[in-house]
């Protein structure tokens, strides 16, 4: 039985993992590659990394009896250009993007990731400043960082941070506050339940601008204003996601 939810304060979850770089994870390591955090069993990428072999799809996942599910399947299928890993993406992930070759990373995608509701939790949740931080460092000016949830008041938070960092452009055709529609061809395994209850989701697509990441110690200092609700209207620029 897998759990539902691990805690990734937990001091198992805190241990940093190395994680292979590209050459050891794909037949053809020069590939553009996607990253997706938090891929759950793995069906979407299965699906996508089939429809897209001209990409790498690399799925990572703090549950790690998903990722041996993943794994298998991918093995089964013979797609070499997509590989799961165990970790925690707060922990793990950074310095495998800082040692990316340069301009590799092509699309980041984060979807439906968990709410954890209470405010005491709200650490708990994924995408927090030093992760984001290391993603902007990576995507090369046009790149792009796909957010969708179910949940408004988890991605409202996640966009005000994205903006306080002052790193990505929204698409000017995009529908505003939310896109409607899915850039990817497949849909996550979440996404397809949700929808199928007829219940909203909220997307945002993203393009790195060329501007520098802020410093570590700015971009903390706006996730604590970011994911108090009360000061959503202090984050630059409009408080609109
Ligand atoms: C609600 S599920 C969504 C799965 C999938 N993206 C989808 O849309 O169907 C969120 C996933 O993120 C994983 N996750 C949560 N925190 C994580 C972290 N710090 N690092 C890696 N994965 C994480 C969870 O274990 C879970 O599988």
């Amino acid at each position: 039985m897998v759990r539902q939810h691990v805690n990734p304060l937990s001091r198992i979850h805190q241990q940093p993992r190395p994680l292979p770089p590209p050459e050891a994870l794909f037949a053809d390591p020069s590939l553009p590659l996607h990253l997706d955090i938090g891929c759950a069993r793995g069906r979407f990428l299965l699906a996508t990394a089939a429809l897209l072999p001209g990409r790498n799809h690399l799925g990572v996942e703090i549950r790690r009896p998903l990722v041996e599910v993943a794994e298998a399947e991918r093995q089964a299928r013979e797609l070499t250009n997509l590989h799961f890993l165990f970790c925690n993406a707060n922990i793990s992930l950074q310095d495998w993007l800082a040692a990316l070759p340069a301009g590799q990373l092509d699309l980041v995608t984060l979807q439906f990731p968990d709410p954890w509701f209470k405010l005491r939790h709200h650490k708990r949740r994924v995408l927090q400043p030093g992760l984001l931080r290391a993603i902007a460092a990576a995507l090369a000016p046009g790149r792009e960082l796909f957010l969708q949830s179910d949940v408004a008041p988890l991605i409202e938070p996640m966009v005000a941070l994205v903006k306080a960092s002052g790193c990505f452009e929204r698409p000017e055709a995009d529908a505003r506050p939310w896109r409607q529609a899915n850039p990817l061809p497949v849909p996550t395994e979440r996404e397809t339940h949700v929808l199928a209850q007829g219940l909203p989701v909220y997307r945002v697509l993203y393009r790195r601008n060329a501007l520098p990441p802020p410093s570590r110690q700015a971009l903390e200092q706006a996730g604590r204003s970011t994911d108090n609700p009360h000061t959503l209207a202090d984050v630059p620029g409009d408080s609109s996601p």
